[in-house]
């Protein structure tokens, strides 16, 4: 009979020392590690708690998640290992999901602590405008159907994608919101607080992992 397979999607949260124990007491289970969120030597707080930890050097989702399926001919249970929660504004989680599913792996998902909980508590977001929380991924290339509500407190989330052209998006914003309205660039635990008028050089200077909140307010 052939064994059962399963890959579990885990995450160490934004930290590997924010790891939960409930992920930690499961990757101890699995044959294989996978991970491409692992780098400066942080690999090393993850690596007594895997009999095996493969790390496919960032790179693409793709080529890590083909090796990762490849390994089941081996091994029984493997563990994808990412950073933030797995299925927030990401996109390749659900694919690979789906192709568990379609091999007869059962997949798993263990929930981690997310940039938005970072943020939420960094800010101190214990509630919202009454026009509620919006969240807006810059990555998910729909910015045209989109029209800013300065109502609502928002997060724009993967601002790198602007890759400094990031002028239309100020008009946009500065359209919405005024130049003096508040604007935090949050790259937790770094946040920035700024006004949308001065945010040109902030935007510029955006990286992988930082966020723009802008507070809901008057234009
Ligand atoms: C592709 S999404 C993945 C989010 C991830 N799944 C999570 O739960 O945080 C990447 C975006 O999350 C946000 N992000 C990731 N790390 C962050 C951090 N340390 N501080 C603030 N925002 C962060 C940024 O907007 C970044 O561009």
């Amino acid at each position: 009979m052939k064994n059962k397979k399963t890959l579990l999607l885990c995450s160490y949260g934004l930290d590997p020392a924010q790891i939960t124990l409930e992920t930690m007491n499961e990757l101890k289970t699995c044959d294989a590690v996978f991970s491409g969120a692992l780098e400066g030597g942080r690999e090393e707080l993850i690596r007594p708690y895997c009999r095996k930890l493969v790390i496919t050097d960032g790179g693409r989702w793709e080529s890590a998640a083909e090796k990762m399926f490849e390994a089941f001919k081996n091994f029984d249970k493997i563990a994808y290992l990412v950073y933030g929660n797995p299925f927030f504004l990401n996109p390749p989680a659900l694919r690979l999901a789906r192709k568990a599913k379609s091999l007869g792996i059962e997949f798993r998902v263990l929930a981690g602590i997310s940039s938005f909980d970072a943020i939420v508590n960094q800010l101190g977001l214990g509630n919202f405008s009454a026009g509620g929380l919006r969240l807006i991924n810059l990555g998910d290339g729909r910015r045209q159907e989109r029209k800013l509500d300065a109502k609502l407190d928002t997060f724009f989330f993967s601002l790198w994608i602007l890759g400094g052209k990031h002028k239309a998006f100020l008009k946009e914003i500065r359209a919405a919101y005024g130049p003096r309205h508040p604007a935090f660039l949050i790259d937790h635990p770094r946040c920035a607080r700024t006004t949308v008028g001065a945010l040109e050089n902030a935007l510029a200077a955006a990286r992988l992992t930082t966020t723009l909140y802008l507070p809901a307010g008057k234009p």
